[in-house]
């Protein structure tokens, strides 16, 4: 299949935006696939009430077809429409954050297939915040189903660049933003299931736990999220699946920053001894005092949404710099830390040193 990849930019005047978004809605409505932006990766879009549709969004990713799909609206009155009574609950959130990165699971109507929440009676919905997503959602005719536009086990997507790698000849369209994705979040939407007694975090994001729970009350995290050892499945299905993996074996590294920087420098000499490329990750305050072949600055140590922006764009040129491997420094689980960790020990396998 030829991928058609088409660049939007924030200067461009209003008309041939327009027609390009109203193209790629054309695509979706027709039960083709377009990858499109959203302020938190890119998304992998079709249409989420056309059952071959999404089974065409599992194969374009390879994907295991048990794994949901989130289902992306533009309306608020389109929410009614796939899910079966709104709780007072969610109605709330809906209010402060959406449009924004917040995923609510919700018991769906009949209009949702089963091909699309991968056989679960549940659905998960979002209104993502970038324009560009918006006014496409609206074309496509107002449910998009996307997963991230990455291959399945590949880092999420947070430049059009590695939306081309991966799907270029596997989808029709890519909408290219990277030129208007200024103050992207660079990480998945936080998930929270609304269908319990208590809403429960099922995957954290830039919405913390504590911004929800100052809008409705008690919530629950799902124990999974964080802990190394939980040897319970995950209630959100991708969240078992290995993620954002680079080709290259990271290693986690936690202690006092001396310690961590003296043991990163070690292994990568012992590596550029045997020949083998190595790369860091670290915060500005240290990054100066490391010696390997690629080293990432992730910003100021307690800056914890510049790591999340700039983590998957770190595993993605690890790749591209043939790294064989990474050593990261541990970062702080307050706030939007809780998300990068938990993208970064998945990404890591779990492989963390205590030093
Ligand atoms: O920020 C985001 O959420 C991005 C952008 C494109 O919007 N999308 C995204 O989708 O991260 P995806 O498919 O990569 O991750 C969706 C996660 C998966 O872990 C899936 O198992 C979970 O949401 N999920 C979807 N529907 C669910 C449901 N009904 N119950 C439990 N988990 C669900
Ligand atoms: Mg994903």
């Amino acid at each position: 299949m030829e991928t058609q990849i088409v660049s939007l930019t924030q200067g461009e005047d209003k008309e041939s935006l327009l027609a390009k978004l109203a193209q790629a809605g054309e695509i979706i409505k027709n039960g083709g696939l377009v990858a499109f932006p959203t302020e938190t990766v890119y998304g992998l879009g079709g249409d989420a009430l056309n059952p071959t549709s999404s089974q065409k969004i599992y194969e374009a990713k390879g994907r295991p077809s048990d794994n949901p799909l989130i289902v992306h609206i533009a309306d608020m009155e389109h929410l009614e429409k796939i899910v079966q009574n709104v709780p007072e609950s969610a109605k709330k959130l809906a209010n402060i954050f959406w449009p924004g990165p917040l995923t609510m699971i919700m018991h769906k109507s009949d209009i949702v297939p089963m091909q699309t929440t991968g056989g679960l009676d549940t659905v998960a919905v979002r209104m993502p915040a970038h324009p560009l997503a918006l006014t496409f959602i609206q074309n496509a005719g107002g449910y998009v189903a996307a997963p991230s536009a990455n291959l399945s086990g590949k880092p999420s997507p947070t430049k059009a660049q590695y939306v081309i790698q991966d799907m270029d000849g596997r989808i029709d369209m890519i909408l290219d933003a990277d030129a208007g994705t200024d103050g992207a979040i660079g990480i998945e939407s936080t998930i929270v299931d609304m269908t319990g007694e208590v809403p429960m975090i099922l995957r954290p994001g830039y919405i913390t736990q504590k911004m929800i729970t100052k809008v409705i009350g008690k919530t629950d995290t799902d124990v999974t999220i964080l802990d190394n050892n939980s040897k319970q499945p995950p209630k959100a299905p991708g969240m078992k699946y290995r993620h954002y993996a680079p080709k290259g074996e990271l290693v986690i590294v936690e202690g006092e920053p001396e310690q961590v920087i003296r043991y990163i420098n070690q292994q990568a000499a012992l590596h550029a001894e045997k020949g083998e490329k190595t790369g860091i990750i670290g915060t500005s305050e240290s990054i100066g005092q490391y010696k390997a072949d690629s080293i990432k600055d992730a910003g100021k140590r307690d800056d914890m949404l510049s790591a999340a922006q700039k983590l998957y764009t770190f595993l993605r040129e690890f790749d591209d710099e043939n790294i064989a491997y990474i050593y990261s420094e541990s970062f702080s689980s307050e706030g939007v830390g809780q998300a990068v960790m938990n993208r970064l020990l998945k990404a890591a396998g779990h492989r963390c040193v205590k030093l």
